[in-house]
């Protein structure tokens, strides 16, 4: 059993190499914006490295020592994932990144054949939810046009949650895929899957899970959650760009028409036709993304080290720090739940009389980096009402001065800009 010691975000900033650099003007950077992408520790930039340095051969091929050593590399990586989302290795397949992932699923479902589980015809519905951020909303939106399939959602109510009352009616007989997001990437509401699979497996769909702002910062086991895909990228996991994960139960891989075509994916080849390899090859066709995915699992065993529960802790301990400082201000609109409970660390506010973008600028020229906008997600927006929204995201680096100062800058925005 390993014990997990409590986090120290600043042992942890000493990991991270771009916390040794100010911005704008020599100001300490206070770096909020975890949601759209995170920082690396120096030990994932040197595995990457490190496999260039070293390794680099183009795996699955050739019989030489640097061919034999570059696929041990990234197939432990693919191992590491394994590991971390409770799955086996052949359930994980390596993609550009979680956008890629979740367009490989819809486009698969596009190469299905009629007999084929995943063929779709406009007699099939799929489900998203009002809250999906765009990678998860428009692959389905194509689906459905391409397929015909009819395309329904949950609501959002106007406590950030989804609005379940008529899960009956939404997740109809005719639902073969329900799509939905683990946590908002706008709200921080963490969605509540029991009941969704539940009804989605009743009626015999599938349930993909968008676990891109969920993976990085609690612990997701696969096998207890009870989803049948699910999607995550590895730059908001402390890994490089270029590497994403969609993970599938292997009875429905196995099924799983292949989305790209070419070298790698396929078991034999004529001048006429093809077959495909077994799972997760298949989904592989050329060269991958060797380094990245070396990388990849660099960072999720130096999460692992630090332990999920102890970064869920402290992401909620700050996200309870800036909650509490917000909902003190009459000036400030929280979007989303006002409480932790199944929440998690993203706060989206808007300040009245500064618009979001004016105070995401005011902010960064005192080095706090957050995001300004819609997110990825313009429907969301739509029903809040908004056009925009200020994002603070945590993670296992930040820390209470981050917050505060934070909360600082906007005080001193609301000063600037006269609101006060
Ligand atoms: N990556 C997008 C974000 O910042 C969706 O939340």
């Amino acid at each position: 059993m390993s014990i997990e010691l409590a986090l120290d975000p600043y042992l942890i900033r000493s990991d991270f190499p771009i916390f040794n650099r100010t911005v704008r003007d020599n100001k300490r950077l206070i770096y909020l914006d975890n949601g759209a992408t995170s920082q690396k520790p120096e030990v994932v930039i040197e595995a990457e490295a490190n496999f260039y340095r070293n390794t680099n051969a183009a795996v699955h091929r050739g019989a030489h020592h640097l061919a034999e050593e570059a696929t041990e590399a990234y197939e432990e990586a693919r191992d590491s994932v394994s590991e971390f989302l409770g799955a086996k290795p052949s359930e994980v397949i390596f993609t550009k990144n979680a956008t890629e992932a979740i367009n490989l699923l819809a486009y698969a479902f596009t190469n299905a054949e009629s007999g084929n589980r995943f063929h779709l015809t406009p007699q099939d519905r799929i489900v998203v939810t009002e809250m999906e951020h765009h990678a998860n909303l428009i692959p389905w939106q194509q689906l459905a046009k391409r397929s015909g399939a009819h395309l329904g959602w949950f609501c959002v109510d106007d406590e950030g949650r989804l609005d379940l009352s008529d899960i009956d009616s939404i997740i109809t007989e005719s639902t073969k895929i329900v799509a939905l997001t683990h946590q908002s990437n706008v709200l921080g509401t963490i969605n509540p899957l029991g009941a969704i699979i539940a009804r989605a497996h009743q009626v015999g769909a599938i349930v993909v899970l968008d676990a891109c702002q969920s993976v990085p910062h609690m612990e997701v086991d696969v096998a207890s959650l009870g989803v049948d895909f699910l999607a995550f990228s590895g730059h908001k996991t402390l890994g490089p760009t270029g590497v994403g994960v969609l993970w599938g139960r292997s009875e429905l891989l196995e099924d799983l028409p292949p989305f790209l075509f070419g070298g790698s994916m396929i078991e034999t080849v004529t001048m006429t036709g093809a077959t495909w390899a077994a799972p997760p090859t298949r989904f592989e066709a050329g060269v991958p993304n060797m380094a990245q995915a070396v990388g990849l699992s660099t960072a999720l065993k130096y999460l692992s080290n630090v332990g999920m529960r102890n970064i869920h802790a402290h992401e909620m301990k700050l996200t309870e720090r800036l909650l509490d400082a917000l909902n003190e201000k009459k000036s400030v609109t929280i979007f989303g739940p006002k409480n932790l409970e199944m929440r998690g660390g993203v706060v989206s506010f808007a300040v009245e009389g500064i618009h979001p973008h004016d105070l995401g600028q005011f902010l960064d020229s005192h080095g706090i980096a957050v995001r300004t906008g819609h997110h990825c997600a313009w429907p969301l927006n739509r029903k809040l009402g908004v056009v925009a929204t200020t994002r603070a995201s945590f993670y296992l680096y930040n820390t209470d001065a981050d917050v505060d100062e934070l909360v600082i800058g906007i005080n001193a925005a609301e000063k600037y800009f006269g609101t006060i």
